[in-house]
């Protein structure tokens, strides 16, 4: 292997976690949501591994639903989280078996229109507070109404994803909870609004169908610590220290000497860096782990290698392996230093990248 980089991926950490999520929430079905390569963990591998565990995946488009289909996995029901793009694609819904979720006027449409062999279970999405997807209320209760009266549509499923869940003091939760309420209790369909934060921490929240995310990776969606106590963290970036140097005192560190040494300081090069999903925007002080010892990053993360001191570290060594996030190093506590979020880091995460699968 030329390149040490290396990203560890915990399959059974995953299946955890769903257990977990699932523990929370015990009178609902859980939609595990494996879009984006299942958050940068590989779609084929997480879904082949949960296949048996799950109740349903969710995935973002017909072309993430296909390679999973693609894959042998038939068994369990596939939502399509953003619907369909274009008429066309209602072909696929029924070769692939696929679910979608309906939000606008035209996916509408291209269903009441369709000539389907069987009628299909779709859900419907409601846009209770996020202004993003799905229908306001006068569009939503007419929408509805098509669709029970359609011969292409078996079963009604009520939708609504959460804006701000992931801050627990906010109002505009409960807020989009009673709104999406007051709207669903209506009709004696079934519903789905909690994602992972929904899950954890809006216990009202959870309905027939939940929509688990992030928390499957092991990453909490919230800051604060005592949310991440149950979670396994899925992946471990790490690599190995391919310089060691010692510099002095007022020397810079990296591409435009972000980093002045404040003492005589000893400073290694691990071979990773943003071309390989690394962030470029992690700051100074941003954690590491070697040795044992938590250490942290110093100058500017370079596209294949990153900085970092080594001055309190035990006897470092070239070759030694060195965690930039995972087991050791909180995702979240990176994602701080970053200024982004873990769903980022872990979906960038490129294909230059070893992936290890432990089961
Ligand atoms: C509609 C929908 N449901 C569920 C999820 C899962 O959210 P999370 O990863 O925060 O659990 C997402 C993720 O973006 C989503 O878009």
């Amino acid at each position: 292997m030329a390149r040490a980089c290396i990203a560890s991926i915990n399959l059974e950490a995953i299946k955890r976690n769903y257990l977990y999520a699932k523990s929370l929430a015990p009178n609902s079905q859980a939609i595990a949501i494996v879009k984006a390569n299942a958050y940068g963990h590989g779609a084929v591998e997480v879904a082949t591994h949960l296949q048996d565990t799950v109740d349903a995946f969710g995935v973002a488009c017909t072309e993430e639903a296909i390679e999973i289909r693609g894959a042998g996995l038939e068994k369990k029901p596939i939502l399509l989280l953003e619907g369909m793009f274009e008429q066309s694609e209602l072909e696929l819904l029924e070769k692939y078996q696929l679910l979608p979720v309906i939000g606008n006027q035209s996916q509408l449409q291209w269903i009441l229109d369709a000539k389907l062999k069987n009628p299909t279970k779709v859900f419907v999405k409601y846009d209770s507070g996020m202004s993003r997807l799905g229908f306001h209320k006068g569009e939503f209760k007419q929408a509805l109404k098509a669709l029970e009266a359609s011969n292409n549509i078996s079963d009604i499923v009520l939708m609504t994803h959460f804006s701000k869940a992931d801050e627990p003091y906010d109002i505009s939760t409960q807020n989009q909870i009673d709104n999406f309420n007051r709207i669903a209790n209506e009709t004696g369909h079934p519903s789905s609004i909690a994602n992972s934060a929904g899950i954890v921490a809006w216990r009202n929240s959870h309905k027939q169908y939940n929509r688990p995310g992030i928390m499957l990776y092991g990453s909490s969606p919230f800051t604060e610590a005592r949310y991440q106590k149950n979670l396994v963290p899925a992946m471990t970036l790490s690599s190995v220290l391919i310089s060691i140097k010692s510099f002095k005192k007022g020397q810079g560190i990296g591409y435009g000497s972000r980093f002045i040494c404040k003492q005589d300081m000893q400073i290694g090069v691990v071979a990773v860096g943003y071309a390989d999903g690394y962030s470029r925007h992690a700051k100074d002080g941003t954690p590491v782990f070697i040795n044992n010892t938590r250490s942290r990053i110093v100058g500017r993360v370079s596209m294949d290698m990153t900085t970092i001191d080594l001055t309190n570290v035990p006897n470092p060594k070239i070759g030694d392996r060195v965690e930039m996030f995972g087991e050791n190093i909180g995702i979240n506590e990176v994602a701080e230093f970053s200024n982004t979020i873990s769903y980022e880091i872990l979906t960038k995460i490129t294909k230059r990248v070893y992936i290890n699968y432990i089961t």
